[in-house]
């Protein structure tokens, strides 16, 4: 008897045939009908018991969470709700699911009490959903770049070098933490420990990529990057994964491109191929909403905020302009801003992001050309000295979506910045090698995959997006 899927029965092709078919039940009413699911999509199959030959005994196993298997036959359903249903002939308890103290029950539960649940949410609809959502938009990304020419690279885990210069990284060592071999003057000596050298977790893996995408072309990343800021908000993780393409010869206005048709390519793979599992979460969306004050719930559905994303060109504003808007924007003169904006050179923070995107445009925003001393070392300096080719590409309700830029090509003028920077030119022997070696002109930037994945679903914390999030004092499952 063939094992069919949750999926592949409600499609309905093989009516009247003996099926057999695994899962779990989400409800079963009446002593009779079994809402079964196996993650195959949000959708139930009803399970129709329309025989007395099973016990009393087996009837009390079947509760919400239990494993069973069902064989019977596809029929077309007579009752509301559903096309086909399974009339079953037997019913085996795979394993069974205490209702006295299986946590997740058929109503609606909080997301702080799943978060705390993480290896049981998964069995909701809510983090199915999301979670397929989450698997087709890596499919999607993938595609996207097998498509358009790109080889996907794996930048390196554990790094020599700190590739955004922030500082804030996780140590990887296996020296003894209560006894470690020290220099002469008291400090830890790394020379003795497993890399013979001070290593981390990677912050990102561009200038890996840069040296690859030298030989390659078009290259990109997609793998876990880890921060060790201590930020505890909806949009930052301690372990997140990034997507880094990088390309030879590109100037920034192909980078941002490149990042438009990039981002809208898998948001419009997922309205195409998620479709129930979008209805769903638009629902959950609105429902939220609903809870909100007149003033903060939003205009549009998640279909809507999806199709407009794709639909629509991402405004490409440069950052004097933006600082420009903002000096002259109503929260700034009535003093509404946490951090007020008072003259140029200020770092832009997430209100005033989102203030761009979300009143002022009212639709993606790529900024551009940042003051040179806000941003990384390796972006490409500007003729005007104050500047640099960067961009950020700003969405509603998340902020920085994408950080990137076009890098400096020119070995004096990278030289001559590290040195003012203080970085030591001897741990980045490899990178300045690219700029001896052929150098072009290049660009890349780097998208946080779960921003992507929260603005998809509609999700309002990052740690939702994520099997199990990585947070300040957390890192349990
Ligand atoms: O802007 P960031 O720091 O840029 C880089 O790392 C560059 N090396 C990328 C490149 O040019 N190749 O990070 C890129 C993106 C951000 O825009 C944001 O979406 C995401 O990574 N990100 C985070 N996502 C979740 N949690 C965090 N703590 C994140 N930090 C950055
Ligand atoms: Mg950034």
């Amino acid at each position: 008897m063939t094992k069919y899927d949750v999926a592949t029965l409600l499609k309905g092709t093989d009516l009247l045939q003996t099926i057999n078919v695994n899962g779990w039940v989400r409800t079963f009413r009446s002593n009779r009908f079994i809402a079964l699911n196996d993650g195959s999509t949000l959708n139930n199959i009803q399970c129709v018991l329309d025989f007395d030959n099973l016990d009393e005994s087996t009837l009390k196993r079947i509760t919400t969470g239990a494993a069973i298997n069902v064989k019977g036959t596809l029929i077309e359903s007579l009752g509301k709700g559903q096309k086909f249903e399974i009339q079953v002939s037997e019913l085996t308890i795979l394993g069974d699911c205490n209702p006295e103290v299986y946590p997740i029950q058929p109503k609606k539960h909080s997301l702080e009490f799943l978060r705390e649940n993480a290896h049981l949410r998964i069995r909701t609809n809510t983090f199915s959903a999301i979670m397929r959502v989450r698997s087709a938009l890596s499919f999607a990304v993938h595609q996207y770049f097998t498509q358009n020419g790109f080889y996907y690279f794996n930048a390196p885990i554990i790094t020599g070098s700190d590739a955004e210069g922030a500082g804030e990284m996780f140590k990887v060592t296996n020296l003894d933490s209560k006894n470690p071999p020290l220099t002469e003057d008291g400090k830890i000596d790394y020379t003795k420990d497993f890399f013979g050298k001070e290593t981390n977790l990677t912050v990102s893996g561009q200038l890996e990529a840069e040296t690859y995408a030298m030989g390659l072309g078009k290259v990109y990343t997609f793998g876990p990057t880890f921060r060790a800021e201590n930020s505890n908000t909806t949009r930052h993780l301690a372990e997140f994964w990034m997507i880094e393409p990088e390309v030879a010869f590109n100037d920034l206005e192909d980078n941002m491109d490149l990042a438009q048709d990039f981002i809208q390519y898998t948001i419009k793979y997922v309205l195409e191929n998620c479709k129930d599992d979008l209805a769903f979460l638009e629902q959950r969306l609105a429902d939220e909403e609903k809870n909100k004050p007149a003033n903060e719930r939003s205009e549009m559905s998640l279909l809507d905020k999806l199709r407009f994303v794709v639909d629509n060109n991402f405004k490409r504003v440069s950052y004097t302009e933006a600082i420009d808007i903002l000096r002259n924007s109503k929260p700034n003169k009535k003093k509404k801003f946490k951090f007020p904006i008072n003259e140029w050179g200020a770092d832009l923070q997430s209100e005033h992001e989102r203030f761009l995107v979300e009143k002022h445009f009212k639709c993606p925003v790529i900024l551009f050309d940042y003051p040179a001393n806000i941003k990384a070392f390796y972006m490409r300096q500007n003729d005007d000295g104050k500047t640099v080719r960067a961009m950020d590409v700003l969405f509603p309700g998340i902020g920085e979506i994408v950080g990137g830029s076009q890098r400096e090509e020119r070995l004096d003028v990278l030289l001559e910045k590290i040195k003012v920077l203080g970085i030591d030119e001897k741990e980045l022997w490899w990178y300045l090698d690219l700029r001896k070696f052929g150098s072009c002109v290049h660009s890349g930037f780097g998208l946080g995959f779960e921003r992507l994945v929260q603005f998809t679903t509609g999700m309002g914390n990052i740690r939702d997006v994520i099997p199990y999030p990585r947070f300040p004092q957390n890192a349990e499952f």
